[in-house]
């Protein structure tokens, strides 16, 4: 990667992650699923920490948060601190997780598997760690429905995710979390107020592993 690329991802990205994740929509995401995580928690893509505010003490008992960003750690520090529940930060790919199998009750992903370098290895990793029947909550964004969005999705992807920390517009996550063996139990797929067409397709609900 060139000195600009590295100063882009190192200074640029994490300002625009976290500017991009605060929407309200996202917020109002963030309250409907975070909330029912239970149990020993992880969360891939723990990012600046905006989920962090949302775990409830009456269910999660601990949450472990992975990220490949130190930058993005540093900023997700005094949310760890201040969050209900205790939060471990863990510097780590979702491809290879540092844990034990069986480790954990449920996980947590929000708009993170469109990054993930290797989405079907990093989802057999999830699978390792959870526990057998334990559920994975996903809000993501990913292909549309539309055929005329979807195009332009494929389009733009190449660009897009060069200047976006390798954010995929056109990824579409049931399958891969179908593929990956997960049973999804609840899904909810479609485009939400609020952000650009081509971003603005989400994959929302409950994927139990096998
Ligand atoms: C758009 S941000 C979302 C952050 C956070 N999940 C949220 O909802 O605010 C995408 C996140 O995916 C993380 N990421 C990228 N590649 C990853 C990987 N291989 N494993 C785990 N996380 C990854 C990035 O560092 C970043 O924190």
């Amino acid at each position: 990667m060139s000195v600009i690329g590295r100063a882009w991802d190192r200074r640029v990205l994490p300002w625009l992650v976290e500017k991009a994740c605060r929407s309200t929509t996202i917020l109002a995401e963030r309250k409907r699923w975070v909330p029912q995580a239970a149990g020993e928690v992880l969360e891939l893509g723990v990012g600046s920490g905006l989920n962090l505010a949302f775990y409830d003490p009456a269910q999660a008992r601990a949450v472990v948060g992975i990220d490949p960003s130190p930058e993005l750690l540093v900023q997700a520090r005094s949310r760890a601190e201040a969050a209900a529940v205790p939060v471990e930060l863990v510097e780590a790919a979702a491809e290879r997780l540092p844990f034990d199998a069986d480790r954990f009750d449920s996980a947590l992903v929000s708009y993170t598997l469109c990054s993930v370098a290797d989405p079907a290895a990093a989802l057999a990793e999830v699978r390792r760690v959870l526990r057998p029947g334990a559920p994975l909550y996903f809000v993501e964004h990913g292909r549309s429905d539309r055929p005329r969005v979807r195009a332009w999705q494929a389009r733009v992807t190449p660009v897009w995710r060069r200047i976006g920390g390798n954010c995929h517009l056109d990824r579409d996550i049931a399958q891969l979390l179908r593929d990956a063996g997960f049973a999804l139990t609840t899904l909810e797929e479609g485009h939400v107020e609020g952000g650009g067409r081509l971003t603005s397709y989400t994959y929302q609900g409950v994927a139990i592993s096998p």
